[in-house]
């Protein structure tokens, strides 16, 4: 747990050509510019020392790219602000860490129940709510790819959404350095990747075809999908969210979920999860009961 911080003390961000007495993050201001990023993302920062850093760290870029000299006149720009300043605002405050067969058990779990799904459904339904750079959901089309048949993989849809549309635009792309593939098993990603520049690999065209991106906000609660979810992977974004925030999602989440679907959470945010509808699998998955 970190400290909080001292009441006046002050973030100045590194490698910005401007004025230090202009880039004081003072409490107030950091407060309500957390207090922005909580209304629109649900991302809950309180003030102490380790997310006043942050902050300011995440924030020296898109001040520089909007031309921004002070956190007060960010401020004062993000009361209304443009929709590119609120997306790249977003953008910048968001965490973005993933990995390909990151938590490898909730994929061991979803390749032994997919051939009963299969079986019984004419399409079994996956969406990967919080997907970042596509790993996730690309995870789950090369697992479909190397356990099932044409004919079943057609039946298998995958969906994946997040709210910062620069991630979003990675994840069409396809495209990942060897840092990013280390989770990836090489002979995986010998057979479904080809290098198109030095450390630079492209998936697939067949594979990324196969995931639908798109850009949704999981503070968007009254959301309903026209058809629910066999699976959905909600994994290792509970934990930027209050829990109040958390129970809204979850009772979002469950409503787009079939009853017998399965919601995947982060193996650290477990202990969050508390819903009628839910029972608990162990390993971070829950399975949906009733409606
Ligand atoms: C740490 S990544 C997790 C990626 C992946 N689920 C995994 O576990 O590897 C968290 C992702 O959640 C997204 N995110 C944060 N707040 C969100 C929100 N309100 N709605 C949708 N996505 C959000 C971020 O943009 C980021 O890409």
């Amino acid at each position: 747990m970190s400290q909080p911080a001292k009441k006046n003390s002050i973030f100045v961000p590194p490698n910005l050509s401007i004025g230090m007495d202009q880039l004081q993050l003072k409490q107030s201001v950091y407060e309500s510019i957390s207090q922005k990023i909580y209304q629109m993302a649900g991302l809950y920062l309180p003030y102490n020392e380790k997310n006043v850093a942050l902050m300011g760290n995440r924030l020296a870029r898109l001040m520089r790219d909007h031309g921004v000299k002070s956190y007060d006149e960010l401020n004062e720009a993000l009361r209304i602000p443009s929709e590119k300043l609120k997306k790249d605002f977003i953008s910048a405050m968001t965490t973005n860490k993933t990995d390909f067969f990151r938590e490898e058990a909730h994929f061991h779990f979803l390749k032994a129940q997919l051939p009963e799904k299969l079986k019984a459904q004419s399409e079994v339904r996956i969406w990967s709510s919080a997907c970042s750079t596509g790993a996730e959901a690309y995870t789950c089309a090369i697992l479909a790819a190397e356990n099932f048949s044409p004919a079943e993989r057609q039946k298998i849809k995958i969906l994946a959404t997040d709210i910062d549309h620069d991630i979003l635009g990675k994840a069409v792309k396809a495209q990942y350095s060897s840092l990013e593939m280390e989770g990836l098993q090489p002979h995986l990603r010998n057979k479904y990747f080809k290098p198109i520049a030095k450390q630079l690999f492209e998936l697939s065209p067949e594979l990324s075809k196969s995931v639908h991106f798109s850009e949704f906000n999981l503070m968007n609660f009254q959301h309903r999908f026209q058809k629910k979810f066999d699976f959905i992977f909600c994994r290792n974004v509970l934990i930027y969210f209050d829990k109040t925030t958390t129970e809204n999602v979850l009772d979002m989440l469950v409503a787009n979920l079939e009853v017998k679907g399965y919601l995947i959470i982060g193996h650290s945010e477990s202990g969050v999860i508390r819903h009628p509808c839910l029972k608990s699998l162990g390993n971070a998955i829950f399975q949906k009961v009733r409606n």
